[in-house]
Protein backbone atom coordinates (compact mmCIF):
# COMPACT_ATOMS: atom_id res chain seq x y z
CA UNK A 1 0.00 0.00 0.00
CA UNK A 2 2.63 2.73 1.10
CA UNK A 3 5.02 1.16 -1.63
CA UNK A 4 2.09 1.94 -4.79
CA UNK A 5 2.03 5.53 -2.85
CA UNK A 6 6.06 5.94 -2.77
CA UNK A 7 5.99 5.03 -6.43
CA UNK A 8 3.50 7.13 -7.20
CA UNK A 9 5.45 10.17 -5.49
CA UNK A 10 8.99 9.14 -7.16
CA UNK A 11 6.82 9.27 -10.50
CA UNK A 12 5.25 12.36 -9.80
CA UNK A 13 8.24 14.45 -8.72
CA UNK A 14 9.64 13.68 -11.83
CA UNK A 15 6.84 15.10 -13.78
CA UNK A 16 6.29 18.75 -14.39
CA UNK A 17 2.45 18.94 -14.45
CA UNK A 18 0.06 18.49 -11.48
CA UNK A 19 -2.00 15.77 -11.99
CA UNK A 20 -5.87 16.44 -11.55
CA UNK A 21 -8.76 13.30 -11.63
CA UNK A 22 -12.11 14.60 -12.60
CA UNK A 23 -14.99 12.31 -12.30
CA UNK A 24 -18.56 12.55 -14.37
CA UNK A 25 -15.79 14.13 -17.10
CA UNK A 26 -18.12 13.46 -19.99
CA UNK A 27 -21.10 15.80 -18.46
CA UNK A 28 -21.89 19.38 -18.58
CA UNK A 29 -19.70 20.39 -15.88
CA UNK A 30 -17.15 17.51 -15.44
CA UNK A 31 -16.02 18.68 -19.24
CA UNK A 32 -15.96 22.14 -18.03
CA UNK A 33 -13.37 20.92 -15.41
CA UNK A 34 -11.26 19.18 -17.88
CA UNK A 35 -11.14 22.27 -20.42
CA UNK A 36 -9.97 24.29 -17.15
CA UNK A 37 -7.64 21.90 -16.29
CA UNK A 38 -5.74 21.52 -19.76
CA UNK A 39 -6.28 25.71 -19.45
CA UNK A 40 -3.90 25.91 -16.36
CA UNK A 41 -1.51 23.45 -17.53
CA UNK A 42 -2.28 20.36 -15.73
CA UNK A 43 -2.57 16.61 -16.32
CA UNK A 44 -5.85 16.04 -16.79
CA UNK A 45 -7.52 12.35 -16.47
CA UNK A 46 -11.29 12.28 -17.39
CA UNK A 47 -13.10 9.48 -15.33
CA UNK A 48 -15.96 8.24 -18.00
CA UNK A 49 -17.85 4.91 -17.56
CA UNK A 50 -17.36 2.99 -20.97
CA UNK A 51 -20.70 3.81 -22.20
CA UNK A 52 -20.17 7.60 -21.25
CA UNK A 53 -20.24 10.25 -24.69
CA UNK A 54 -16.97 11.27 -25.62
CA UNK A 55 -18.62 14.29 -27.33
CA UNK A 56 -16.70 16.88 -25.70
CA UNK A 57 -13.56 14.76 -24.89
CA UNK A 58 -11.68 15.12 -27.65
CA UNK A 59 -8.83 17.22 -26.83
CA UNK A 60 -5.83 14.57 -27.55
CA UNK A 61 -4.08 15.84 -24.29
CA UNK A 62 -7.07 14.21 -22.24
CA UNK A 63 -6.26 11.02 -20.04
CA UNK A 64 -9.19 9.00 -19.50
CA UNK A 65 -9.71 6.77 -17.17
CA UNK A 66 -12.57 4.13 -17.22
CA UNK A 67 -12.96 3.66 -13.38
CA UNK A 68 -15.55 1.60 -12.21
CA UNK A 69 -16.89 3.47 -9.34
CA UNK A 70 -19.73 1.46 -8.64
CA UNK A 71 -17.57 -1.22 -7.33
CA UNK A 72 -15.25 -0.40 -4.73
CA UNK A 73 -13.13 -3.56 -5.03
CA UNK A 74 -12.74 -3.64 -8.62
CA UNK A 75 -11.72 0.16 -8.61
CA UNK A 76 -9.16 -0.21 -5.73
CA UNK A 77 -7.79 -3.00 -8.38
CA UNK A 78 -7.72 -0.82 -10.69
CA UNK A 79 -5.51 1.94 -8.82
CA UNK A 80 -3.67 -1.31 -7.30
CA UNK A 81 -2.63 -2.38 -10.61
CA UNK A 82 -2.00 0.26 -12.65
CA UNK A 83 2.05 -0.56 -13.41
CA UNK A 84 2.93 3.12 -14.03
CA UNK A 85 1.48 4.72 -11.04
CA UNK A 86 0.16 6.96 -12.78
CA UNK A 87 -2.86 6.68 -10.62
CA UNK A 88 -1.35 8.73 -7.80
CA UNK A 89 -3.49 12.60 -8.72
CA UNK A 90 -2.29 15.76 -7.21
CA UNK A 91 -6.23 16.89 -7.20
CA UNK A 92 -9.90 14.72 -7.35
CA UNK A 93 -12.38 16.65 -8.23
CA UNK A 94 -15.71 14.44 -7.62
CA UNK A 95 -18.11 16.11 -9.75
CA UNK A 96 -20.24 12.26 -10.86
CA UNK A 97 -23.79 13.25 -9.52
CA UNK A 98 -27.31 12.66 -10.85
CA UNK A 99 -30.00 15.83 -10.46
CA UNK A 100 -32.46 13.22 -11.13
CA UNK A 101 -33.98 9.60 -10.21
CA UNK A 102 -36.45 7.15 -9.99
CA UNK A 103 -36.61 7.06 -6.33
CA UNK A 104 -34.64 8.44 -3.49
CA UNK A 105 -32.59 5.03 -2.96
CA UNK A 106 -31.05 5.65 -6.22
CA UNK A 107 -29.95 9.47 -5.46
CA UNK A 108 -28.31 7.53 -2.64
CA UNK A 109 -26.75 5.05 -4.60
CA UNK A 110 -25.14 7.38 -6.87
CA UNK A 111 -24.59 10.85 -5.00
CA UNK A 112 -23.48 9.37 -1.80
CA UNK A 113 -22.12 5.77 -2.39
CA UNK A 114 -19.74 6.41 -5.53
CA UNK A 115 -18.49 9.00 -3.23
CA UNK A 116 -17.82 6.34 -0.59
CA UNK A 117 -16.33 4.15 -3.19
CA UNK A 118 -13.84 6.30 -4.32
CA UNK A 119 -12.86 7.43 -0.95
CA UNK A 120 -12.90 4.32 0.35
CA UNK A 121 -10.90 3.23 -2.42
CA UNK A 122 -8.06 6.17 -2.47
CA UNK A 123 -7.66 5.52 1.02
CA UNK A 124 -7.21 1.56 0.88
CA UNK A 125 -4.63 2.07 -2.15
CA UNK A 126 -2.75 4.81 -0.22
CA UNK A 127 -3.68 6.89 -3.17
CA UNK A 128 -4.63 9.78 -1.11
CA UNK A 129 -4.43 13.08 -3.44
CA UNK A 130 -3.21 16.57 -1.64
CA UNK A 131 -7.28 18.13 -1.88
CA UNK A 132 -10.35 16.05 -3.18
CA UNK A 133 -13.01 18.97 -3.95
CA UNK A 134 -16.39 17.42 -3.95
CA UNK A 135 -19.37 19.12 -6.21
CA UNK A 136 -22.05 19.16 -3.77
CA UNK A 137 -25.05 21.45 -4.92
CA UNK A 138 -27.06 24.32 -2.45
CA UNK A 139 -29.68 21.79 -2.54
CA UNK A 140 -27.70 20.22 0.65
CA UNK A 141 -28.43 23.10 2.27
CA UNK A 142 -32.20 23.34 0.93
CA UNK A 143 -34.13 26.67 -0.16
CA UNK A 144 -33.91 29.71 2.43
CA UNK A 145 -36.52 31.14 4.50
CA UNK A 146 -39.40 31.59 2.22
CA UNK A 147 -40.92 34.95 4.83
CA UNK A 148 -37.39 36.51 5.99
CA UNK A 149 -35.87 35.87 2.57
CA UNK A 150 -32.39 35.87 3.71
CA UNK A 151 -29.87 34.50 1.18
CA UNK A 152 -28.43 31.11 1.97
CA UNK A 153 -24.81 31.59 3.40
CA UNK A 154 -21.90 28.88 4.30
CA UNK A 155 -23.02 29.15 8.25
CA UNK A 156 -26.95 28.24 6.81
CA UNK A 157 -27.65 25.22 9.37
CA UNK A 158 -28.51 22.28 6.71
CA UNK A 159 -32.17 21.55 5.70
CA UNK A 160 -32.47 19.49 2.01
CA UNK A 161 -36.04 19.54 1.41
CA UNK A 162 -35.69 16.52 -1.68
CA UNK A 163 -33.67 13.39 -1.77
CA UNK A 164 -31.55 14.90 -4.16
CA UNK A 165 -30.36 17.44 -1.65
CA UNK A 166 -30.25 14.89 1.06
CA UNK A 167 -27.91 12.46 -0.98
CA UNK A 168 -25.64 15.25 -1.38
CA UNK A 169 -25.42 16.28 2.70
CA UNK A 170 -25.11 12.44 3.14
CA UNK A 171 -21.56 12.26 0.72
CA UNK A 172 -20.34 15.70 2.12
CA UNK A 173 -21.54 14.03 6.15
CA UNK A 174 -19.17 11.28 5.02
CA UNK A 175 -16.34 13.64 3.64
CA UNK A 176 -16.12 14.78 6.85
CA UNK A 177 -16.13 12.03 8.87
CA UNK A 178 -12.83 10.71 7.07
CA UNK A 179 -10.12 11.61 9.45
CA UNK A 180 -7.45 13.62 8.02
CA UNK A 181 -9.18 13.09 4.60
CA UNK A 182 -7.98 16.24 2.84
CA UNK A 183 -11.66 17.20 1.55
CA UNK A 184 -13.06 20.67 0.14
CA UNK A 185 -16.79 21.16 -0.71
CA UNK A 186 -18.70 23.50 -3.34
CA UNK A 187 -22.16 23.85 -3.10
CA UNK A 188 -22.79 25.16 -6.13
CA UNK A 189 -26.12 26.89 -7.33
CA UNK A 190 -27.91 26.79 -10.90
CA UNK A 191 -24.87 26.15 -13.14
CA UNK A 192 -25.80 27.29 -16.83
CA UNK A 193 -23.49 27.41 -19.94
CA UNK A 194 -23.16 25.57 -22.77
CA UNK A 195 -23.28 22.11 -23.04
CA UNK A 196 -26.30 22.39 -20.51
CA UNK A 197 -29.84 21.03 -20.60
CA UNK A 198 -32.04 21.91 -18.52
CA UNK A 199 -31.90 25.47 -19.05
CA UNK A 200 -32.12 24.64 -22.78
CA UNK A 201 -35.53 24.01 -22.06
CA UNK A 202 -36.61 27.24 -20.26
CA UNK A 203 -34.90 29.26 -23.49
CA UNK A 204 -36.75 27.12 -26.10
CA UNK A 205 -40.07 27.45 -24.48
CA UNK A 206 -39.08 31.41 -24.56
CA UNK A 207 -38.29 31.17 -28.28
CA UNK A 208 -41.50 29.75 -28.85
CA UNK A 209 -43.17 32.39 -27.09
CA UNK A 210 -43.94 31.35 -23.64
CA UNK A 211 -42.72 31.78 -20.02
CA UNK A 212 -44.05 29.34 -17.85
CA UNK A 213 -43.61 30.45 -13.93
CA UNK A 214 -43.99 27.84 -11.06
CA UNK A 215 -46.66 29.18 -8.89
CA UNK A 216 -48.00 33.16 -8.00
CA UNK A 217 -45.46 34.20 -5.55
CA UNK A 218 -42.41 35.31 -6.94
CA UNK A 219 -39.47 33.30 -6.49
CA UNK A 220 -36.05 34.76 -5.89
CA UNK A 221 -33.05 32.77 -7.43
CA UNK A 222 -29.49 32.25 -7.88
CA UNK A 223 -27.20 31.10 -10.79
CA UNK A 224 -23.69 30.84 -11.28
CA UNK A 225 -21.74 30.86 -15.15
CA UNK A 226 -19.99 27.60 -16.05
CA UNK A 227 -16.82 29.45 -16.76
CA UNK A 228 -16.45 30.94 -13.39
CA UNK A 229 -17.92 27.81 -11.51
CA UNK A 230 -14.90 25.68 -12.99
CA UNK A 231 -12.47 28.82 -12.32
CA UNK A 232 -13.37 28.66 -8.42
CA UNK A 233 -12.88 24.88 -8.64
CA UNK A 234 -9.32 25.25 -9.75
CA UNK A 235 -8.51 28.38 -7.64
CA UNK A 236 -9.58 26.42 -4.14
CA UNK A 237 -7.91 23.20 -5.16
CA UNK A 238 -4.73 25.74 -6.21
CA UNK A 239 -5.54 27.75 -2.31
CA UNK A 240 -4.11 26.69 1.16
CA UNK A 241 -7.51 25.61 2.21
CA UNK A 242 -8.80 21.96 3.14
CA UNK A 243 -11.76 21.03 5.03
CA UNK A 244 -14.14 23.70 3.88
CA UNK A 245 -17.30 24.04 2.77
CA UNK A 246 -18.58 26.87 0.62
CA UNK A 247 -21.95 27.55 -1.30
CA UNK A 248 -21.03 29.30 -4.82
CA UNK A 249 -23.19 32.08 -7.13
CA UNK A 250 -22.19 34.73 -8.90
CA UNK A 251 -23.13 37.04 -6.17
CA UNK A 252 -26.02 38.33 -7.28
CA UNK A 253 -30.03 37.36 -6.58
CA UNK A 254 -32.62 37.26 -9.04
CA UNK A 255 -36.05 37.04 -9.55
CA UNK A 256 -37.76 34.26 -11.68
CA UNK A 257 -39.03 37.64 -14.29
CA UNK A 258 -35.86 38.97 -14.30
CA UNK A 259 -34.35 35.77 -15.54
CA UNK A 260 -36.72 35.65 -18.40
CA UNK A 261 -37.14 38.83 -19.41
CA UNK A 262 -32.80 38.73 -19.82
CA UNK A 263 -33.47 35.57 -22.15
CA UNK A 264 -36.72 37.13 -24.01
CA UNK A 265 -34.35 40.28 -24.05
CA UNK A 266 -31.34 38.59 -25.90
CA UNK A 267 -33.53 36.23 -28.10
CA UNK A 268 -35.50 38.85 -28.96
CA UNK A 269 -38.72 37.27 -28.97
CA UNK A 270 -42.07 38.49 -27.69
CA UNK A 271 -44.13 35.97 -25.05
CA UNK A 272 -47.29 35.50 -23.05
CA UNK A 273 -46.75 34.75 -19.60
CA UNK A 274 -48.32 31.66 -17.91
CA UNK A 275 -48.47 31.29 -14.25
CA UNK A 276 -49.11 27.36 -13.13
CA UNK A 277 -50.47 27.57 -9.67
CA UNK A 278 -47.78 25.62 -7.15
CA UNK A 279 -50.41 23.08 -6.35
CA UNK A 280 -50.86 22.39 -10.51
CA UNK A 281 -47.39 21.97 -10.81
CA UNK A 282 -46.89 19.67 -8.37
CA UNK A 283 -49.80 17.53 -9.50
CA UNK A 284 -48.55 17.47 -12.84
CA UNK A 285 -45.18 16.38 -11.94
CA UNK A 286 -46.42 13.33 -10.04
CA UNK A 287 -48.72 12.35 -12.90
CA UNK A 288 -45.75 12.46 -15.46
CA UNK A 289 -43.48 10.44 -13.09
CA UNK A 290 -46.31 7.42 -12.85
CA UNK A 291 -46.56 7.89 -16.19
CA UNK A 292 -42.53 7.51 -17.03
CA UNK A 293 -42.00 4.81 -14.36
CA UNK A 294 -42.87 1.55 -16.30
CA UNK A 295 -40.47 2.75 -18.70
CA UNK A 296 -37.75 3.69 -16.20
CA UNK A 297 -37.55 7.12 -17.54
CA UNK A 298 -37.72 10.13 -15.24
CA UNK A 299 -39.51 13.58 -16.81
CA UNK A 300 -37.49 17.00 -16.31
CA UNK A 301 -40.31 17.58 -14.41
CA UNK A 302 -41.02 15.30 -11.77
CA UNK A 303 -41.79 15.45 -7.85
CA UNK A 304 -38.15 16.56 -6.61
CA UNK A 305 -37.70 19.12 -9.85
CA UNK A 306 -41.21 20.69 -8.85
CA UNK A 307 -40.14 21.14 -5.01
CA UNK A 308 -37.57 23.04 -6.41
CA UNK A 309 -39.57 25.34 -8.94
CA UNK A 310 -41.86 26.15 -6.07
CA UNK A 311 -39.41 27.01 -3.31
CA UNK A 312 -39.61 30.88 -3.01
CA UNK A 313 -36.15 31.44 -1.69
CA UNK A 314 -32.73 30.48 -3.73
CA UNK A 315 -31.16 33.29 -3.15
CA UNK A 316 -27.21 33.03 -1.72
CA UNK A 317 -24.14 34.49 -0.55
CA UNK A 318 -21.36 33.41 -1.43
CA UNK A 319 -18.80 36.15 0.18
CA UNK A 320 -17.24 33.40 1.92
CA UNK A 321 -15.93 32.01 -1.09
CA UNK A 322 -15.03 35.09 -2.84
CA UNK A 323 -13.34 36.21 0.08
CA UNK A 324 -11.35 33.48 0.65
CA UNK A 325 -9.88 32.49 -2.83
CA UNK A 326 -10.09 36.29 -3.52
CA UNK A 327 -12.14 35.40 -6.41
CA UNK A 328 -14.24 38.17 -8.13
CA UNK A 329 -16.76 36.50 -10.93
CA UNK A 330 -15.98 37.40 -14.86
CA UNK A 331 -19.74 36.49 -15.79
CA UNK A 332 -23.20 38.31 -14.37
CA UNK A 333 -26.12 36.73 -15.50
CA UNK A 334 -26.25 39.21 -18.59
CA UNK A 335 -23.30 38.03 -20.12
CA UNK A 336 -23.28 34.47 -19.11
CA UNK A 337 -26.80 34.19 -20.79
CA UNK A 338 -25.17 36.08 -24.09
CA UNK A 339 -22.59 32.94 -24.40
CA UNK A 340 -24.64 30.80 -23.70
CA UNK A 341 -27.67 31.48 -26.43
CA UNK A 342 -25.07 32.42 -28.54
CA UNK A 343 -23.39 28.84 -28.75
CA UNK A 344 -26.69 27.26 -28.07
CA UNK A 345 -28.05 29.08 -31.77
CA UNK A 346 -24.72 27.55 -33.00
CA UNK A 347 -25.54 24.32 -32.45
CA UNK A 348 -28.64 24.47 -33.61
CA UNK A 349 -30.38 23.83 -30.25
CA UNK A 350 -32.76 27.07 -30.22
N1 LIG B 1 -26.02 21.56 -13.24
C1 LIG B 1 -26.25 22.21 -12.12
O1 LIG B 1 -26.95 23.23 -12.10
C2 LIG B 1 -25.64 21.73 -10.84
C3 LIG B 1 -25.77 22.54 -9.68
C4 LIG B 1 -25.19 22.11 -8.50
C5 LIG B 1 -24.51 20.92 -8.46
N2 LIG B 1 -24.42 20.14 -9.58
C6 LIG B 1 -23.68 18.87 -9.49
O2 LIG B 1 -22.66 18.90 -10.47
C7 LIG B 1 -22.36 17.57 -10.91
C8 LIG B 1 -22.38 17.51 -12.42
O3 LIG B 1 -23.67 17.88 -12.87
P1 LIG B 1 -23.98 18.16 -14.40
O4 LIG B 1 -25.02 19.21 -14.44
O5 LIG B 1 -22.74 18.36 -15.16
O6 LIG B 1 -24.67 16.79 -14.81
P2 LIG B 1 -24.47 15.88 -16.11
O7 LIG B 1 -24.20 16.68 -17.32
O8 LIG B 1 -25.65 14.96 -16.11
O9 LIG B 1 -23.16 15.02 -15.77
C9 LIG B 1 -23.19 14.01 -14.82
C10 LIG B 1 -21.93 13.19 -14.93
O10 LIG B 1 -21.97 12.16 -13.94
C11 LIG B 1 -21.79 10.90 -14.56
N3 LIG B 1 -22.56 9.84 -13.91
C12 LIG B 1 -23.88 9.84 -13.64
N4 LIG B 1 -24.24 8.66 -13.09
C13 LIG B 1 -23.10 7.92 -13.01
C14 LIG B 1 -22.81 6.61 -12.55
N5 LIG B 1 -23.76 5.82 -12.06
N6 LIG B 1 -21.54 6.16 -12.62
C15 LIG B 1 -20.56 6.94 -13.14
N7 LIG B 1 -20.77 8.19 -13.61
C16 LIG B 1 -22.03 8.66 -13.55
C17 LIG B 1 -22.28 11.07 -15.98
O11 LIG B 1 -21.67 10.06 -16.79
P3 LIG B 1 -22.39 9.51 -18.12
O12 LIG B 1 -22.10 10.51 -19.19
O13 LIG B 1 -21.74 8.20 -18.34
O14 LIG B 1 -23.86 9.40 -17.80
C18 LIG B 1 -21.79 12.48 -16.28
O15 LIG B 1 -20.44 12.46 -16.66
C19 LIG B 1 -23.37 16.67 -10.22
O16 LIG B 1 -22.77 16.08 -9.10
C20 LIG B 1 -24.47 17.62 -9.79
O17 LIG B 1 -25.14 17.16 -8.64
C21 LIG B 1 -24.98 20.52 -10.76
Amino acid sequence: MVKMSLRGEKRRSKRKAKSVLITGASGFIGSHLVEEGLKRGYEVWAAVRRTSSRQYLTDPRIRIAELDLADPEHLSEQFQHDATGDFRFDFVVHNTGITRARNAEEFYRINEGLTRNLVTSLEVTGFIPDKFLFISSLAAIGPGDPVLMQPITDDTPPNPVDPYGKSKLAAEHFLESRPGFPFLIVRPTGVYGPRERDYLQVYRTISRGFELYAGTSSQRISFIYIGDLVRIVFDALESAFTGSTWVVSDGRNYSAREFSALVKQILGKRTVSVVVPAGVVKGLAAALQSVARPFGQVPLLNRDKARILTSRNWQCDPSGIFGDLHFTPAYDLEQGLKETIRWCREQGQI
